[in-house]
């Protein structure tokens, strides 16, 4: 058993052996129609598909569930009402632990919904239309979410970390005519002007947006302006809002994520495949007994918060913990006060929050109870074997399984997890395929990988959950994912397969950073410093950090005459944060003279990231650049920070 650790026996109704997971592989991929209809059933329809898949990955053609109709609100909050209207749906546990929380049964979460849906609709939002979501934590995020769903609007949820700029670009590219947003949200002792911040994006080239409906969440002095900014405790009503029948491909949301090049692509999925595909996930992973408590700390600006905080526990009818704050304030045991004062059941955080709290020592852990704690899960980048050891031993006291899940903002749920009653688990490994996931591991030419390999990792068939397209630009979608590699969706990440057929997990191998969890384009950071007036040319990569995963190391050229100092480095940082966002501040900028280019004028990322990495003596062939004589400099440049 070299490696493994071994599974749990809980006691328990399991979900899924090892034995039931080997026959529902087989069957997902033997008989995929069949076994995807099958899954479909967790969700009610208004008309049911008699049809799964049908699909092409050359061309591009995406479709699943295609003739079924179907509401996901309906599914995540009506249907519950008959059977489990009292259980709670939600627990809104505050970042500052003094002020009051909120529960919301299901038939409380279903007027707070339709509360919302009618707000959303005196303002004019209509079936199809793209509404903008920029919120704290709080429970009318997840409303507002819900509210799109229920009328037929995509709901495009913008992080509330990202700066004005940031919303801006997201805004203009969907040609939102609506945003949702609150007076302001905290973090920590960190106030966010969520408000103000609209406001200032507003004002930007190329934003139409026409109405702004705006929650009191601090009750600050808000300014209002008239004809576009409207209270939502002035706009709810309790009219009656049927949830509008969705075909299975209409689209649920956009999400803008980044990638290699260029600005943030508008991820669309669509409402079937999405619902099915969340639904089974959140079953099987996290082996969900109802009366349990769940408590995903993600946040509903990015994938993991739409998946495993909204969609996949809601449809399952579970009840969902939405945390406000930080897992550091008041102090490193927040999340295990938080876990005792809801006897949280089911965990499922990042490696990033876990590396950051191991380093505070075990006393915020063994100081409290965390006897509810079941099952633990980690998503977002690798997980380190240490870290995976601590979670495991300290946190959860060798008595609940860990998942780690492998999965993308593309793949709208989990794609490679152990499953805790069915495999043996591997500290650093995600594991193996779900049902229906077939995985390729190829080189860079494409050629295909057998058995134990490590390669660039790619999917071969599609699954209900992948993303449909790329909003207004399938080109780029097709481009992105399914060119490389013609006729496989390529995830971007390099893994390894083991003996043992677990999957390995090592990064990605395209040019974009996994920081602190966080997707980001290099491309991106490299946008934002060039903006800056004394900025000639930037360069980004990322570079191992002991608790973000990694950090965001920058080569800068300046326009001639101007001087790097320690004053200019730091203007950079606030520059890019103010551009983008605080996730996207520049761990180191360094400044150069010039960067390394080939003769053609391609700057040679492999030994800038090298570099950053203090790796200095694998730099391969450097023969091939204009100006060999640079790497010295940019060596010496790089020990003396
Ligand atoms: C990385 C987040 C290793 C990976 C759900 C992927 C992981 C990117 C894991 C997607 C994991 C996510 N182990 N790496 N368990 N989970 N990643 O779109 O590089 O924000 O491509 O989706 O995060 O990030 P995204």
């Amino acid at each position: 058993m070299n490696g493994f650790v071994q599974r749990i026996e809980q006691n328990r109704e399991t979900h899924c052996s090892a034995e039931e997971y080997q026959h529902l592989y087989r069957r997902s991929l033997e008989q995929p129609d069949a076994f995807w209809l099958d899954q479909a059933q967790r969700l009610d329809w208004f008309e049911a598909p008699t049809k799964a898949g049908e699909w092409s990955f050359d061309p591009v053609d995406i479709r699943w569930f295609a003739d079924g109709t179907l509401n996901l609100c309906h599914n995540a909050v009506d249907r519950h009402l008959a059977e489990r209207g009292d259980t709670t749906a939600l627990i809104f546990e505050p970042d500052d632990p003094a002020d009051d929380g909120r529960k919301l049964t299901y038939s409380e979460l279903h007027s707070e919904v339709v509360g919302m849906a009618n707000a959303l609709k005196a303002m004019g939002v209509r079936k199809g239309d793209r509404v903008t979501i920029y919120m704290p934590m709080i429970v009318e995020g997840v409303l507002a979410m819900l509210a799109c769903a229920r009328i037929g609007a995509v709901h495009s949820v913008v992080f509330g970390g990202f700066s004005p700029e940031a919303l801006a670009g997201r805004l203009v590219d969907c040609e939102s005519r609506f945003v949702v947003t609150a007076d302001g949200g905290k973090r920590g002792t960190k106030p966010i002007p969520l408000k103000t911040n609209v406001d200032a994006a507003l004002e930007l080239e190329g934003v139409t947006v026409e109405k702004v409906l705006v929650v009191r969440h601090t009750a600050e002095d808000t300014a209002m302006k008239e004809g576009r900014d409207v209270w939502y405790h002035e706009a709810v009503s309790d009219a009656d809002c049927p949830c509008e029948p969705m075909k299975a491909e209409d689209p649920l949301f956009i999400l803008y994520t980044s990638g290699s090049t260029g600005k943030p692509k508008g991820v669309l999925h669509a409402t079937g495949g999405y619902g099915v595909w969340t639904a089974t996930t959140f079953h099987y992973v996290f082996d969900y007994e109802p009366g349990e408590i769940y408590w995903c700390t993600a946040d509903i600006g990015w994938v993991t918060g739409h998946s495993y905080i909204v969609y996949g526990p809601l449809i399952n009818g579970a009840t969902s913990l939405v945390f406000e704050g930080v897992p550091n304030y008041p102090d490193h045991g927040r999340l295990w006060d938080v876990v005792d004062k809801h006897g949280v059941n089911i965990l499922y955080t990042a490696p990033t929050a876990i590396r950051a709290l191991m380093r505070e020592g075990n006393g915020f852990v063994t100081s409290r109870d965390r006897s509810s704690l079941r099952l633990l899960g980690t998503v977002g980048e690798p997980i380190n074997p240490e870290a995976w050891r601590w979670y495991f031993d300290v946190v959860g006291e060798e008595r609940a399984p860990v998942v780690d899940t492998w999965w993308q903002t593309e793949t709208g749920g989990v794609m490679i997890t152990t499953l805790p009653a069915a495999h043996d688990m591997k500290p650093g490994s995600a594991g193996k395929p779900f049902f229906g996931v077939v995985l390729e591991l190829v080189d860079n030419d494409g050629e295909v990988l057998d058995g134990e390999a490590a390669g660039n990792l790619c999917i071969t068939q599609s699954w209900p959950g992948q993303a449909r397209t790329v909003y207004g630009d399938h080109d780029r979608f097709v481009q992105t994912y399914f060119s490389t590699y013609r006729g496989k969706y390529f995830t971007g990440d390099g893994c390894r397969r083991d003996e043992d057929g677990y999957y390995w997990i090592t990064g990605r191998v395209d040019d974009v950073i996994n920081v602190s969890g966080h997707r980001m384009g290099t491309a991106e950071v490299e946008s934002a410093l060039v903006l800056h007036d004394k900025v000639a040319e930037a360069a980004v990569v990322g570079y191992p950090h002991d608790i973000k995963g990694q950090g965001i190391y920058c080569y800068v050229t300046l326009n001639a005459g101007e001087e790097g100092s320690d004053a200019l480095h730091d203007e950079l940082r606030v520059h890019v944060r103010k551009e983008i966002g605080p996730i996207a501040t520049p761990d180191h900028i360094q400044f150069t003279g010039g960067l390394p280019k080939t003769r053609s004028g391609k700057i040679m990322r492999r030994i800038l990231r090298k570099i950053a990495e203090n790796d200095f003596g694998a730099l391969g062939d450097t023969s091939t650049l204009a100006d060999p004589s640079l790497v010295d400099r940019l060596i010496e440049g790089r020990q003396n920070r």
